[in-house]
């Protein structure tokens, strides 16, 4: 793959909430997972695990204790993010982002669900097994896409999102030696 594929692989992964009934193959997941291993966290402290949930009556269960995870029912499988403790939240960002990327790699969708407010995760974590000590505010949907426009970010079957799409301008966001000088 030649550098530019790699950009134009990694700029079009965007969220997907509405997957096809087919399973996720066992040697995907254990790339997602393989991708997931190897994120980078720091001091290497590596300040997470992973839980893999397939049961549709778990999934179901989780899909009800966010306000926008609703996608988890749908999804034929989820990985729960458990981070030692609420000062990881950087890592888990990039642990989220990898798994994320690993599943695209394969054709995999997926969707970031947050587990929230706190009562919520705390259920999650009692329905889960999870030690209480242990932070679990994210959730992660994965799945082949239901068609093609569920590659366009709607957000339940049938309904278009009302997040907004696009992305802001790079001029706007980068600035060249001092704030406030652009690229262009
Ligand atoms: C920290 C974080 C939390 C998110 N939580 C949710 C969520 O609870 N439910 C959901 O459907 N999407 C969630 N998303 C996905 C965003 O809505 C999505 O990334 C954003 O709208 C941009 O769309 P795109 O990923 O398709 O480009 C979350 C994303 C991030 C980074």
């Amino acid at each position: 793959m030649s550098s530019e594929e790699i950009v134009k692989f990694m700029r079009s992964m965007r969220s997907v909430r509405r997957f096809a009934p087919r399973p996720v193959p066992e040697d995907a997941i254990r790339g997602i997972l393989e991708v997931g291993r190897w994120t980078g966290s720091a001091k290497n402290t590596q300040p997470w695990e992973l839980l893999l949930v397939r049961e549709p009556a778990t999934l179901q269960a989780l899909s009800k204790l966010g306000q926008f995870a609703e996608h988890l029912a749908r999804a034929p499988m989820a990985v729960l993010l458990i981070m030692n403790s609420t000062a990881n939240r950087f890592d888990s960002g990039r642990l989220a982002e990898r798994l994320m990327l690993g599943g695209w790699a394969y054709g995999v969708g997926s969707c970031i669900a947050s587990l929230f407010p706190e009562e919520n995760e705390a259920q999650a974590k009692q329905l889960l097994r999870v030690p209480g000590d242990r932070e679990m505010r994210t959730a992660i949907s994965f799945g082949y896409p239901a068609d093609v426009a569920a590659l366009r970010a709607s957000s339940d079957a049938g309904r278009r999102s009302v997040l907004p799409m696009g992305r802001k301008p790079l001029n706007d966001l980068v600035h060249l030696e001092r704030y406030g000088e652009h690229i262009i």
